[in-house]
């Protein structure tokens, strides 16, 4: 077995994955790939394509050194002889399954550019996130070949977060493998934990069969997106009680069997992977003949979208009923902090229900402009993107905080408030300002499941 590895799919899981293999393992010569010409330019500029905190430290270590990126995919395939498929698995938008089930014609693409171009075996890595048993479409496809060569499938599923996409492939809490159980697939599998072992941990390397691999992945977004839900639907029922959620999540968190994480209340979960995830775990319950499994997931996906409704509505009601030709200063439009990812960002949402009540729209963020102009660019409206804070906030009504950048509350919330028009509101959608400072000041405060701070 050569000791070339390829990636194809250059975005925000493969180009960091391979960066952090690189830098750990010197011995290996990792090429990423890609369709996309002005991408990979990118990974080989000093303007990487993704923000990650870190990444482009490991990127500078390893680049030209023992890892590569190029658009020829073919000399790739021909080169290496292990092969992780990084492509992207959106949801269905037509035919069978649209809207829920996950598109696989990228994937499906990548396999027969590996058959087509393969002079020797191959090992075949689903790095991407895939619906249960698609291992096994896959394999059939490989084998189809008429070259006599054999290709074993292995999912290895991907877990970092973006954000802190480094630290999690740095330090992964698990990394899990499956395969087939016949002796190729056991084989394929020790060549891939070979590749984790010069970094993870033996005890950090579950290895499964290749069915529990895919469907881990699948359930562990679910799940993780299943707290959020949890959490935010509870938010709404704090505002009705004057209970907090803050307090209630700190408490239910002290409890072991729950624990800390993933309770904090917000306008709802966005990034690429959670909802389409979800979706298609409905769509393969509802191909099995499970329909009350599918509902059950799909309101975590509906209390996602009434969440952002209801963040919205709320802003209307307390600005007087109207938003209409009011200028609202959006804080955040990355779908977390720490990332300039818009993908399914809450503030897509939130932005497009300001502007068809006719909002005028000043939209801030540290790392993700461009592409919020992107996503916004089919709406008609009055929308500035503003690099300057306090531009953004100029003569606005309100501001509605939508992404969690720490830096938001180091801001000099008197210079706004003096800026804008009165009376001054914020909503905040991650709960991340100092309330009770800020209502100092004189803005009336609209936290998610707390109590108001209101000078009206
Ligand atoms: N983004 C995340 O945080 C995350 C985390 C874990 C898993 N995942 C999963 O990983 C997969 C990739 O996600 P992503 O966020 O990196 O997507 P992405 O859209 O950023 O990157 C996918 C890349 O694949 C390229 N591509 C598509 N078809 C190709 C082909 N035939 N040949 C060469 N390149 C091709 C595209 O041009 C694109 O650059 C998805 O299945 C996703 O669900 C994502």
């Amino acid at each position: 077995m050569n000791k070339t590895i390829l990636c194809i799919g250059a975005g925000y899981v493969g180009g960091p994955t391979m960066a952090v293999i690189a830098d750990n393992c010197p011995d290996y010569k990792v090429i990423v790939v890609d369709v996309n010409a002005e991408r990979i330019a990118a990974w080989q500029s000093d303007t990487l394509p993704i923000y990650e905190p870190g990444l482009k430290e490991v990127v500078e270590r390893a680049r030209g050194r023992n890892l590569f990126f190029s658009t020829d995919v073919v000399a790739g395939i021909k080169e290496a002889d292990i092969i992780f498929v990084s492509v992207n698995t959106p949801t269905k938008t037509f035919g069978a399954g649209a809207g829920k089930a996950a598109n696989l014609q990228y994937w499906e693409k990548t396999a027969r550019d590996i058959i087509e171009h393969a002079e020797s075996d191959k090992i075949v890595i689903e790095k991407s996130t895939l619906p249960v048993r698609t291992a096994e479409a896959m394999h059939r496809i490989l084998q189809s070949n008429t070259k006599n060569l054999n290709f074993d499938i292995i999912s290895n599923p991907e877990f970092m977060a973006e954000g802190t996409a480094i630290d999690d492939l740095q330090s992964p809490g698990r990394v899990l493998i499956g395969a087939m159980e016949d002796a190729s697939g056991q084989k394929a599998l020790e060549a891939v934990a070979d590749i984790y072992r010069n970094w993870v941990p033996e005890e950090k390397i579950k290895k499964t069969n290749v069915w529990s691999s895919e469907l881990t992945k699948l359930v562990s977004n679910a799940m993780l997106a299943q707290r959020i839900s949890s959490v935010n639907s509870i938010s709404a029922l704090c505002e009705k009680t004057d209970a907090n959620i803050l307090e209630v999540s700190e408490a239910m968190g002290m409890d072991p069997r729950i624990g800390p994480r993933f309770l904090q209340a917000s306008i709802g979960f966005g990034g690429s992977c959670f909802k389409k995830d979800i979706l298609n775990l409905v769509y393969l319950c509802e191909f099995h003949g499970l329909p009350e499994v599918a509902a059950y997931w799909e309101q975590v996906v509906l209390m996602n979208d009434y969440q952002e409704r209801r963040f919205v509505k709320n802003i209307t009601s307390c600005m007087f009923n109207t938003v209409a030709d009011k200028k609202i200063a959006v804080f955040g439009f990355a779908f977390k902090a720490d990332t300039g990812d818009t993908r399914e960002s809450p503030a897509i949402y939130v932005s497009k229900l300001l502007l068809e009540e006719h909002a005028i729209l000043a939209i801030h963020d540290p790392q993700a402009l461009e592409y919020a102009k992107l996503d916004l660019a089919d709406c008609e409206g009055d929308i500035s993107y503003e690099s300057d804070p306090y531009k953004a906030a100029e003569g606005a009504h309100a501001i509605a905080v939508l992404t969690e950048w720490k830096e938001f509350r180091d801001l000099d919330f008197k210079r706004l408030y003096a800026s804008m028009a009165k009376p001054a509101f914020i909503f905040d959608g991650r709960n991340l300002l100092d309330h009770q400072k800020v209502f100092e000041i004189g803005f009336n405060v609209y936290p998610l499941g707390q109590k108001v701070l209101s000078h009206l």
